[in-house]
């Protein structure tokens, strides 16, 4: 059973959630100078760790003092060897993938496959919690499809299993990110389940976690994509107020990311390529920032902010590059980034 000093590490949290590529080790690295204190690998097959692969993926920094190991797998005893190789490796925490939508992954019987199979699910969950004393949570979303919804289902059995909290998107898998998270879904599980929920779903501001805050009960919260589009969320998140660093100051960022990747993959002409591969991968987040206030908060209500179209950013040539989706720009800034031709370099 879920025990309470293991539940409370995941009390009161603002965690950013795993992400495969986008939680590269640099990354994360940059999210946690901007207050991203939980942090999470990406997410690995437990059936390639334990042959001997994916190893780099259970690398944290010495910063990441509360990194956690996200498995995804079918065998219960795979899954639970594959934790004691991600305990071996440092992890302070670990996260059962039940969400993952990908083809390969639910094609296998893995991630999201296993919400349709609450018992199976159950069984890897107690397998896990047999193999570690560490703060155990899984992540599910609402269900397979609309017309599957079942989470307070697979939630109770994860928790009946041992989990210590449950991580929900509030999207059924079929629904990919066709529309807003259902929060509505994500109170539900946290009313009848004894441990705490980490909600997940359109957190991009900081009115979207107050409102979180205030309509449910919710008390912890992954942070995905609102991480990749702007590090600094978190700092907006923990200060409660929008910080919307202009251009020059977006550029000094962007260089930061460029150092941390560099220290981790290398600055030689094959660490420069990996470098450039994810800065590129990046840009196509990053330049979806806007300068969002709490108007267009309300305005867009109850509907995600990214479910809008962002108004385009003109006048300014610095800002209209950074918002601009054309890859051809963004092999731009990765030039002049090179070239330190840009603001505060
Ligand atoms: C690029 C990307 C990679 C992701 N990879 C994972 C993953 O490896 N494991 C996982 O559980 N969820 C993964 N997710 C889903 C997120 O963790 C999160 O559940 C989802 O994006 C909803 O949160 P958001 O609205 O804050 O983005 C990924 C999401 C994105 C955008």
């Amino acid at each position: 059973m879920a025990d309470a000093s293991r539940c409370d590490f995941f009390r009161r949290v603002v965690a950013m959630a795993p992400m495969a590529t986008g939680g590269n080790l640099p990354y994360r690295r940059l999210c946690r100078e901007f207050g991203a204190v939980r942090t999470c690998s990406e997410m690995v097959l437990a059936h390639k760790l334990v042959k001997g692969g994916d190893r780099p993926l259970l690398r944290h920094h010495e910063t990441e003092t509360d990194f956690g190991v996200q498995l995804a797998g079918k065998h219960p005893e795979v899954v639970a060897e594959a934790v004691k190789i991600a305990e071996d490796h440092g992890a302070a925490f670990i996260d059962l993938n039940f969400g993952c939508p990908i083809d390969l992954v639910v094609r296998k019987g893995a991630g999201a496959a296993l919400l349709r199979r609450p018992a199976k699910l159950g069984e890897i969950v107690a397998a896990a919690r047999a193999a570690t004393g560490l703060p155990l949570s899984v992540k599910i979303r609402l269900g397979y499809s609309a017309d599957q919804i079942n989470c307070v289902k697979t939630a109770s059995a994860a928790v009946e299993a041992g989990a210590d909290a449950v991580g929900v998107h509030g999207r059924t898998r079929n629904q990919r990110y066709r529309m807003s998270a259902d929060w509505r879904l994500i109170e539900e599980v946290a009313a009848a389940v004894p441990v705490p929920v980490l909600g997940n779903g359109d957190i991009f501001t900081c009115w979207d976690l107050a409102k979180r805050r205030t309509e449910t009960r919710v008390e912890s919260f992954l942070v995905a994509r609102g991480a990749l589009i702007k590090p600094w969320v978190f700092q907006e998140l923990g200060e409660g107020r929008p910080l919307d660093p202009d251009a020059p100051a977006r550029w000094k960022i962007m260089r930061r990311y460029f150092e941390l990747a560099c220290e981790h993959f290398g600055d030689d002409a094959k660490g420069l390529e990996r470098v450039k591969r994810f800065f590129l991968w990046h840009l196509g987040f990053w330049h979806r920032h806007y300068p969002w206030t709490r108007e267009d908060f309300l305005a867009h209500a109850p509907e995600s902010l990214l479910q809008a179209r962002n108004p385009r950013i003109e006048g300014d040539p610095e800002e209209e590059l950074l918002a601009s989706g054309d890859p051809a720009d963004h092999e731009r800034i990765w030039v002049r980034l090179l070239d330190r031709d840009h603001p505060g370099a």
